[in-house]
């Protein structure tokens, strides 16, 4: 029997059926999922000899793509509307990829100046240190500064939609026209806001990346990245830093990520509106100093927020602190019965860590930040009405 047609070519198709069938290709096989090919190698054919060992094909090499790997990259591509995905061994992973290949020895990057740990550490230390790329970190929600910003070799802008972990909001449209306007490209990192709650190629952004060990596997037990975008982008990607460095994706994370983004758009419903009512529950509490959620009207970024997700909700990510000391804010967190300290987001299970006041990532984060330091808490697929009494309980306990 030959290969059934992608489903979902004619483009018509909502998010939800999307999530369910972008990317499927049944095979002679006939199964219904797409299988697990753990195969490292594809059978050639009769004459190799003009084959390309760096080619990004598949049916030749899992690192330079393989079945299920390719199954992910197309769902991904269809749920943030790109023309191509590339699918990579981590968030990290893809963010690398995407300097490695789009930015060289001599480049300037502007990026925004609260980004997750390893964006920071890249660009204020490994980068330039070992390759001469020289990085502005600018408020990125001034977009004077961000003007101000840009050199004439300046390659790359680099925001995240919500920020980690302070929930800064980047309104990518804007960001997008001055980038552009200066012969610049725009990455996204779009791991808090996943499709179909935010789809910044459609606000203008270049390359999105994602950290699919969060959301979009949404259950915690695999680790992959993606990075989206035209294929004039993501085809040197796959040449330069999977085929030719090596950060490929196993095949068995993929297909388990490609499982889990079945139900993305379901369970993001959940997460977002969760979200919302833990945020105002604690904004409500007087024991808690300060709550950071893009959907409060207390949030900078709230209007921008409200304007560019389009009244979808506002993440399912938010910081807070307990009105008190490191250990206020650890004897809380002891107290949790339903909300486990971990360091991951975007899983199932609500998760929260505690972050110092201090150090030198911080500087650039609000002053109630460096005050009390933060809890950065995941709100998870539980009962909405269990975490806020499991909250709720928590601060009682912690006798503030
Ligand atoms: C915004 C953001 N980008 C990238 C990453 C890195 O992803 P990974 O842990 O899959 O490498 C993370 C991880 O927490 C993240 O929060």
């Amino acid at each position: 029997m030959a290969d059934r047609p992608d489903r979902t070519d004619s483009g018509t198709l909502a998010e939800a059926s999307l999530a369910v069938h972008a990317g499927k290709q049944l095979d002679s096989t006939r199964a219904l999922r797409t299988p697990l090919v753990m195969s490292n190698s594809y059978e050639l054919p009769e004459d190799p000899s003009e084959i390309s060992w760096s080619a990004t094909a598949p049916g030749l090499y899992t690192r330079n793509t393989g079945v299920n790997q390719l199954a992910l990259e197309r769902k991904l591509a269809a749920l943030e509307g790109g023309e191509e995905a590339v699918a990579l061994a981590s968030g990290v992973a893809a963010l690398h990829a995407v300097f490695f290949t789009h930015v060289s020895a001599g480049d300037h990057v502007v990026v925004s100046d609260v980004v997750y740990e390893a964006t920071w550490r890249l660009w204020s230390d490994l980068l330039p240190r070992r390759y001469g790329i020289r990085a502005t970190f600018v408020d990125i929600s001034d977009p004077d500064a961000v003007r101000a910003a840009m050199r004439p070799e300046t390659r790359l802008v680099c925001v995240e939609a919500i920020a980690n972990p302070t929930t800064k909001v980047t309104d990518i449209a804007a960001v997008a026209e001055i980038a552009h306007a200066a012969g610049a490209l725009l990455m996204v990192d779009s791991t808090f806001t996943p499709p179909p709650f935010y789809r910044p190629l459609a606000d203008g952004a270049d390359l999105v990346v994602h950290s699919l060990t969060k959301y979009i596997n949404g259950h915690g037990d695999a680790m992959g990245g993606a990075v989206i975008g035209r294929s004039e982008l993501i085809e040197p990607i796959k040449a330069d830093a999977m085929v030719d460095v090596g950060g490929v994706i196993s095949p068995f994370n993929a297909w388990m990520i490609e499982r889990g983004s079945v139900t993305l758009p379901l369970r993001l419903r959940q997460h977002l509106s969760s979200a919302e009512r833990v945020a105002a529950f604690l904004e409500a509490d007087p024991r808690v100093a300060f709550v950071a959620y893009p959907g409060l009207e207390s949030h900078p970024g709230h209007e921008i927020a409200r304007r560019q997700f389009g009244g979808r909700g506002y993440g399912g990510m938010l910081a807070f602190a307990i009105d008190g000391g490191p250990e206020v804010q650890n004897r809380f967190v002891a107290q949790l019965r339903l909300v486990t300290s971990g360091f991951s987001l975007g899983h199932d299970d609500s998760l929260i860590v505690h972050t110092a006041a201090d150090g030198p990532r911080t500087v650039t984060y609000p002053e109630e930040f460096r005050r009390y330091g933060h809890l950065r808490l995941s709100v998870g697929l539980e009962d909405p009405d269990d975490l806020l009494a499991d909250l709720g309980a928590a601060l009682d306990a912690s006798g503030v």
